[in-house]
This record gives structure tokens, C-alpha cells and sequence, in this order.
């Protein structure tokens, strides 16, 4: 399937090019036996704070609600290590991305389609993260939440990605494995793939995504690169 007149592809960060999961993973043996059901925790603790926050006004930026929610998953399984803890979060800045990544990142930028990340990670976050995995010449935008000190899916949010772009909502290709973003995304009109990595259901929620992938790999036939 062909969408037309996608003009700019913008991607979530974190379960969409990054996979959350590989900090622990990287940690497996020192955190034990509970290492998935704790990422796991993880994951959804940082998400429900940066909804929580942003309904309460209470906004601090990503790196800190990420080290509170390591704090109360490693709390929740009975962790009590802070020097687990600081490794934890350092493996959290380099997250290995998806095997497909770099070569649809590549094959975008040799059709000419501008890219950027849209993401709740702070600068610094995502500065590591595209460093580390090589990603710095693929991605021409890295736009984070922290300017506006508000989190997905308010949005505004969205509109960032707008203006940083200068292309029309309507143009733009937003991918994202999490469900409820591309259900932010698709509701302030952009034209959304879901990649849902995890063959999870869809959300009942507003905001239709145009496209469902596993992965990247279908994004250039929706794009029409080739
Ligand atoms: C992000 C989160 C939603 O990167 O994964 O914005």
C-alpha cells in the first residue's frame, strides 16, 4: 500500500527504533531471575509518570522519570542496589535499536525524505542514544518533548514536529510501536503506521493509524520509496 503525498517520516524513539528492553537484557545476570517481568515493570512505570505528570502539572524530564520508575519496579521486585541501579540507567542512554533500523533509516535518506525522532527523551537522552548506535547521519531532526514540559500525547507535542519539519501534519509519516501514541499522532492528523512489534491489540481510542507493521520493513511501500 501506497500512501500519498508523504513528504517527512518521523519516528518515536524508545520500542520503535530503540528497544527498551536491551538494558536489562544487557544486565540480565545481575538483576536474576525477575529481569523481564522488571523491565516490563519498568516500561509501564515511566510511561503511566509522564501521563500522571502531565495531567498533575507536575513535569520533570524524562531522565528522571525513568530513574523513578527503575526505582519503584526494582523496589517492586525487592532490588535494593543502587549501584544496580546506576548501571541500569547507563545501559538506558546507548538501548541497542531493531535489526531493521539503520538500513530503512538508510534507504529514507537515499530517496531524499527528510526524518526526524520525536520522542519524550530528553536531549541528552536521545543525543546518546542516536550516537551510540550510529543513527547521527540518518536522523535530521531530534526533537524532544522538553521544550514544551509536557509528555505524548498531548498534541502539542506533535505540532513540535511540525514546525521543525515545516511540513503540514497530512505530509507526515509518523511510526510508533506504542499503540496510544500513534493514536495521538493519527488524532492530530498525521498519516500513522503502527509497528506493532509485540502483536499486541489495538487500542480502543480515537485516531486511526493508516498502516499496522511488525516492523520498519513496510514503511517504504507505504512512503512509496520503492
Ligand atoms: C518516546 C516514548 C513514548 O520515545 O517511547 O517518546
Amino acid at each position: 500500500m501506497k500512501t500519498a503525498d508523504i513528504k517527512a517520516c518521523v519516528f518515536d524513539a524508545y520500542g520503535t527504533l530503540f528497544d527498551v528492553h536491551s538494558a536489562v537484557n544487557s544486565l540480565a545476570e545481575k538483576v536474576g531471575p525477575s529481569h523481564a517481568a522488571l523491565s516490563a515493570q519498568w516500561r509501564t512505570k515511566q510511561l503511566e509518570y509522564t501521563w500522571l505528570r502531565s495531567l498533575m502539572g507536575q513535569y520533570v524530564d524524562f531522565w528522571q522519570v525513568t530513574g523513578d520508575a527503575l526505582d519503584y519496579a526494582m523496589d517492586a521486585f525487592n532490588l535494593k542496589d543502587e549501584a544496580l541501579h546506576g548501571e541500569l540507567m547507563q545501559a538506558y542512554l546507548s538501548l541497542e535499536t531493531f535489526p531493521e533500523v539503520k538500513e530503512i533509516l538508510t534507504l529514507l535518506k537515499r530517496c531524499g525524505i527528510p526524518t526526524a525522532i520525536l520522542t519524550n527523551g530528553s536531549d541528552v537522552m536521545i543525543d546518546t542514544a542516536v550516537k551510540s548506535s550510529g543513527l547521527e547521519s540518518l536522523i535530521d531532526h531530534k526533537i524532544s518533548v522538553d521544550s514544551l514540559s509536557i509528555y505524548k500525547p498531548d498534541p502539542r507535542v506533535y505540532q513540535l514536529a511540525v514546525d521543525a519539519m515545516n511540513v503540514p501534519a497530512e505530509n507526515i509519516a509518523f511510526q510508533s510501536s506504542n499503540a496510544w501514541d500513534a493514536s495521538g499522532a493519527a488524532t492530530f492528523g498525521m498519516q500513522v503506521a503502527w509497528i506493532n512489534r509485540y502483536a499486541q491489540p489495538a487500542e480502543r481510542l480515537p485516531g486511526k493509524p493508516v498502516a499496522e507493521f511488525k516492523d520498519l520493513n513496510g514503511l517504504p511501500g507505504l512512503v512509496g520509496v520503492c
